[in-house]
This record gives C-alpha cells, sequence and structure tokens, in this order.
C-alpha cells in the first residue's frame, strides 16, 4: 500500500509498504477514506520532536473497516468508522474514568498513545491505505453508512473534540465570553463550540488572514496579534477581561513579529486577558524537552509563566491531550442532526500525489492552507 512516510525535518514522502494485517484478535483493519493533516504532525514535520524516519504520520484517521480479528464484537466489515486519535485499551484506570488520551496499557511507560505519534507508542498511523486499529470495538465509532459528512466525521478523530475540550478545560459555561488563541483547525473548533454552547462573545488571535476572516465567518470577533498587543484589544472590545481563556497555539507560538518563536507568550497572555476567578483551557501542546527552543530553559521543558499572577487572580486551568472518546459520540450526532458543520474549517481535500505539497504549504501557512483532509484511495 502507498503511505506517507516522515524522512526528516521539512521532508516527507510517499512510499510503498507492506499493507497491515491482524496482529491480535481485538484488531481490526480499516480502508482509510480520510486521513486528516494535524498542526500536531507539523512540530515532526519540522523536526521538533525526536520523530524518526520511516513513521507514517497521520492519528485523523476515518473509513471502512475491511477486516476484523475474532475477540471484535461489535463491529463488522463493511462499517463505516472513525477512530479517535488516542489509542485506548478501555481497561485501564485512566480509561475507566473517560481519561482514554491517557491510557496506561497501550504505551509502556507512558500514559497515553495515539496513531503515527512519535513517543506515543508503536502504532503506524493513517496517512496510508490501511491502519491497523488495536481494541477496535474501543476504538472505533461507527458512522452512518454512505459518504455523506465525510468531511465533518473526519475532524471528530481530534480537532473537533479537541477543541470542545478547549472549553471544557477552562470551566466554560454558556453566556460567558472567551478568548481563543490561535486560529488554526484547534482553535477555530474551540471558537466554533464556543459559538454552539452559547458564548456571549468570542474573541479569536491569530495574525493569518484567512484564519481570521474564518472566525469571523462563524460569528467570532477577530484580533490580529501583529496590530498591537491583543491583550489589550480585546480588554478593550470586550469592556473588561474575559471569562474563560483558550491557549490552542502550543509551545511555537511566535512574539508580534510573527516570526520569532516565543514559547511562553500565550500562556502570559491568557493569564492577563482572563478575571478574577476565571477559567483557562490549554490544549496547545507543551513538550516535557524542545532541544530546537529558542531558549535555555525551554530547551529543558521549563516554560516561564506569571504564577504569582494566575495566584492572584484565583484562576483554574486544565490542560492535555483531549479525551475524544469522551466527546466524539455526541459531536457526531450534532452533525447529524445539522447541528455542527466543522467542515467550514477544511480548505483542502487532496490525494496522496498532492500530499508532500501539502505538507509544505499547510506548514507555510500560504495560499489558505489551513485544514487538509487527505484521501488516500482515492475519490471517495
Ligand atoms: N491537546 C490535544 O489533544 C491536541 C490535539 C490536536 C492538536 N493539539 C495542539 O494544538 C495546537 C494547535 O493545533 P492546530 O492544528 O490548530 O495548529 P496550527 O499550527 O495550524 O495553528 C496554530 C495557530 O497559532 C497561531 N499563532 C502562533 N503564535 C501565536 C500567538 N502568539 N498568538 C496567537 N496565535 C498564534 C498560528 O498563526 C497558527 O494559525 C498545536 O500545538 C497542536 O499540537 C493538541
Ligand atoms: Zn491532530
Amino acid at each position: 500500500m502507498k503511505a506517507l512516510h516522515y524522512e526528516g525535518p521539512f521532508k516527507v514522502s510517499v512510499k510503498e509498504v507492506d499493507a497491515p494485517s491482524i496482529a491480535h484478535p481485538d484488531d481490526c483493519i480499516v480502508k482509510v477514506t480520510t486521513a486528516a493533516i494535524c498542526g500536531s504532525d507539523l512540530h515532526m514535520y519540522q523536526g521538533r520532536t525526536a520523530a524518526e524516519a520511516g513513521l507514517v504520520f497521520g492519528h485523523e484517521n476515518m473509513g471502512i473497516i475491511t477486516e476484523v480479528g475474532s475477540g471484535v464484537t461489535l463491529l463488522k466489515k463493511g462499517d463505516r468508522v472513525v477512530m479517535p486519535f488516542n489509542v485506548a485499551d478501555g481497561r485501564c484506570r485512566n480509561c475507566e474514568e473517560g481519561k482514554t488520551a491517557f491510557c496506561t496499557g497501550v504505551n509502556p511507560g507512558f500514559a497515553g498513545g495515539a496513531y503515527g505519534y512519535v513517543a506515543m507508542g508503536p502504532y503506524q498511523g493513517g496517512q496510508a491505505q490501511f491502519i491497523r486499529v488495536p481494541y477496535a470495538d474501543f476504538n472505533c465509532l461507527t458512522l452512518p453508512p454512505g459518504i455523506e459528512h465525510e468531511a465533518d466525521f473526519a475532524l471528530l478523530a481530534d480537532i473537533f473534540p479537541t477543541g470542545w475540550h478547549g472549553l471544557v478545560l477552562a470551566g466554560f459555561k454558556p453566556g460567558e465570553s472567551v478568548a481563543v488563541f490561535g486560529a488554526g483547525p484547534v482553535g477555530l473548533m474551540a471558537a466554533y463550540s464556543g459559538i454552539i454552547r452559547g458564548a456571549s462573545n468570542v474573541y479569536v488571535v491569530d495574525t493569518v488572514p484567512e484564519r481570521l476572516a474564518a472566525a469571523e465567518k462563524i460569528g467570532c470577533i477577530p484580533i490580529d496579534f501583529k496590530a498591537s498587543d491583543p491583550v489589550e484589544q480585546i480588554i478593550q472590545k470586550n469592556g473588561g477581561m474575559v471569562d474563560r481563556a483558550v491557549d490552542a497555539v502550543g509551545y511555537q507560538a511566535v512574539d508580534a513579529s510573527g516570526s520569532k518563536e516565543k514559547p511562553n507568550i500565550v500562556l502570559e497572555q491568557i493569564i492577563k486577558v482572563t478575571r478574577p476567578t476565571g477559567g483557562l483551557g490549554i490544549p496547545g501542546l507543551y513538550v516535557p524537552a524542545d532541544p530546537g527552543a529558542p531558549d535555555a530553559q525551554s530547551k529543558e521543558g521549563n516554560i516561564l509563566i506569571p504564577f504569582g499572577k494566575l495566584f492572584e487572580k484565583g484562576l483554574h486551568l486544565g490542560t492535555g491531550q483531549c479525551n475524544v472518546k469522551a466527546y466524539s459520540r455526541y459531536l457526531r450526532d450534532l452533525i447529524i442532526s445539522g447541528r455542527a458543520k466543522p467542515s467550514f474549517v477544511v480548505s483542502h481535500e487532496v490525494g496522496m500525489d498532492e500530499a508532500v505539497n501539502a505538507y509544505d504549504k499547510f506548514d507555510r501557512r500560504i495560499d489558505g492552507y489551513t485544514k487538509v483532509l487527505l484521501r488516500p484511495n482515492g475519490p471517495l
């Protein structure tokens, strides 16, 4: 089968590899109809992780089941499914509590597994024609048959639940105001979740024009961080600090120049922009070590934040990978009923022949590349 390979910084290629097969009775094999490229893939693509050559990327996968192991009871060949990016066993303490992003049974020595991601276990990604899904009954969410809502359903693997989770982590309640930093796919989904869930005002901070325009189109107030201090812009427009803030940028945040990395800038800003006793949701990725970081302490994973201000304001915060399975069933049903259409964020749908080019353009955030869906087996 064809699969997208990581070769080294800024280099991926499409290669022929062996197709996966059932390795355990609880596995299934899925023919991938859609696999999305994620901002999280870019950290690896840019060489800013310990990812090694040969890794097949792709943790946002959906498709049709072609084979089930003898232990699989809820699924059958031909079922249309989407897989949360988390690989989870469904039986450890964290899974029992719904915290599937921190499963202790799938990645020895670590809490959490994922497909096609560095340090997240031996699970090859779905930017390939086929993928093996372990603990298939637990890790597949079934979808209505056919090809309807394909682009919406593909976003159930990660970004729609992750954006939603950002608000949950922040402790959001309907009627509150929210500032979302980052208008990438995750930020736009957090903003969209705020709109769906009845936020009074949603401010979205970025500088990429197409992304800010997408935020405005769904009813948010765009804030360009290059124009002037985004915290001041928000406080002025909102008539005071916001109730909740979401960091959908992560450790590769850039400063006001738009090109120099400053890993703590967004954390600093969300602490400033949120009212006393408000809440912060931090789905943006931070790493325990980052040799490519711009300052010595961030290289060691120590991000300097105004903790005294956080204490003084009595803010609470939540962070970490999203427990996708806690939300994806319900978000699927919002899509089916027509109450949510997250695919507004999708900018490009491409075949394997265009995958390398799509990585390059998505990475450079040019030509409107916001969310790319790969079709590893060609058009639907
Ligand atoms: N917690 C999870 O489970 C989870 C899941 C998916 C992605 N993520 C992480 O979420 C983050 C966002 O993902 P994405 O796919 O949207 O990525 P992305 O790279 O497409 O988007 C990030 C956006 O942040 C903007 N940005 C950079 N510096 C900024 C600043 N100082 N202020 C405001 N905006 C700034 C960029 O212009 C860009 O549009 C990444 O760190 C990704 O790894 C986390
Ligand atoms: Zn992702």
